[in-house]
């Protein structure tokens, strides 16, 4: 395995590059390679005790795209421009919850835990929902996944500019109503799952219309 060996330069000339993107150039489409990259750094993302509580679902039909408009004010003009639209769905309770199936495959068959190990993790795992993070209702562990999901998407936005890719995250929808499409259209268990947020993918029609704009550097920094 090699040391990463990207320079700092480089890196800071990505973020600051990266823009949230309000119209793609709809003639350009990013590569089956990169669009795989990006994703790759989705499933190369850390999470909570590596229980992975994401799926991501590509949505590239145009009739599927147009589904997603009248439930998504903030995303109509990237479902029209956008080179690929990506949902980013957390798992609910019935998912993440300490005793549910899906933990137990990925401790037996992901991650491959002898049944000592199991035991042990499912314990820690076990007290760390219910004592520590005290995640006793569906709406708090939706939203503890739902954290975790915002990681891969942070890699992802980071990777793509890393890369010429631009990106925008989108939170402008209604989430039930989103759903609610889901379920009926896009074949989704929404009581197993839950739109945490968009993410369109495509190549900039321009560029930012305003100067990138942050706090100063030791208004977000305290040191002790
Ligand atoms: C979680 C999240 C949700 C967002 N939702 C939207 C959205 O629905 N529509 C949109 O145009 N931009 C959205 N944005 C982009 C932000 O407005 C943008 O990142 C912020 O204003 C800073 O600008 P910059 O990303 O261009 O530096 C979202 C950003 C984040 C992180």
């Amino acid at each position: 395995m090699n040391i990463p060996n990207i320079t700092r330069d480089e890196i800071l000339n990505a973020f600051t590059y990266r823009h949230a993107t309000k119209e793609f150039d709809a003639t350009k489409t990013v590569s089956d390679e990169d669009i795989n990259f990006i994703l790759k750094t989705a499933n190369l993302s850390p999470s909570s005790f590596g229980f992975e509580p994401w799926h991501f679902i590509v949505v590239q039909d145009k009739e599927l795209r147009e589904l997603l408009k009248p439930v998504a004010w903030g995303a109509p003009l990237k479902l029209d421009t956008a080179s690929h639209f990506i949902l980013g769905l957390s798992m609910k309770a019935p998912m993440v919850k300490h005793d549910a199936d899906y933990i137990r495959h990925m401790m037996k068959d992901v991650k491959q835990f002898p049944e000592d190990v199991i035991k042990t993790y499912s314990k820690f795992y076990r007290e760390f929902q219910d004592r520590d993070f005290n995640l006793d209702t569906d709406k708090k562990l939706f939203d503890w996944s739902s954290k975790q999901t915002y990681i891969a998407l942070g890699n992802m936005m980071t990777a793509a500019a890393l890369t010429g890719i631009d990106s925008c995250p989108i939170e402008g929808f209604h989430q039930e109503k989103a759903e609610a499409v889901l379920r009926e259209k896009f074949d989704v268990d929404t009581d197993k799952y839950g739109l945490s947020f968009m993410l369109a993918f495509g190549y900039r029609k321009a560029d930012p219309a305003f100067p990138k704009s942050r706090r100063a550097f030791e208004d977000i920094i305290t040191w002790k």
